[in-house]
């Protein structure tokens, strides 16, 4: 199950997004908002980040205008790694190297061809784990101070 959130700019890409994970058959849950009227991103950046904290939620995707300020949010909850990604290549390391939970885009940053691109591709990549699992435990340990 992926957790899926947005403020009202990126409300429009949002619903994109999840017409993309219905046509391939991925399972989510929309944390909201639900329409577009102004309102503030770190409600949503919250709600996805502890609904894949608590493990409600296998991973996230998070969306707002520029994906710094859902980003920020989401990364305070303790246990979370969010990758804000603006090209695919990010998207593969944050996968890899960084075992990011939870993906942020900017919608007035990317278009929407490319953050659907994004979206499967951290979706489909895996932890590399080895070398990178140590840093994990070390981004744990910091986050523990
Ligand atoms: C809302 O206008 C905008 O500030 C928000 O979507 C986001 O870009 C904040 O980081």
């Amino acid at each position: 199950m992926i957790a899926i959130g947005s403020d009202h700019g990126g409300f429009a890409l949002k619903a994109e997004i999840k017409e993309h994970l219905k046509s391939r058959g991925a399972e989510y849950k929309d944390f909201g908002t639900f329409t577009d009227e102004s309102c503030d991103y770190p409600v949503y950046g919250n709600y996805v980040g502890t609904a894949v904290a608590s493990g409600e939620c296998e991973k996230g995707i998070v969306i707002c205008g520029t994906g710094i300020g859902i980003s920020i949010t989401a990364n305070k909850v303790k246990g979370i790694r969010a990758a804000l990604c603006g090209d695919c290549f990010s998207a593969e390391m944050a996968r890899r190297h960084n075992d990011a939970n939870v993906l942020a885009l900017g919608a007035r940053v990317i278009g929407t061809g490319l953050a659907l691109m994004i979206v499967d591709i951290f979706l489909n990549t895996p932890f590399d784990a080895g070398r990178h699992e140590k840093r994990i435990d070390m981004i744990r340990e910091t986050e523990n101070k």
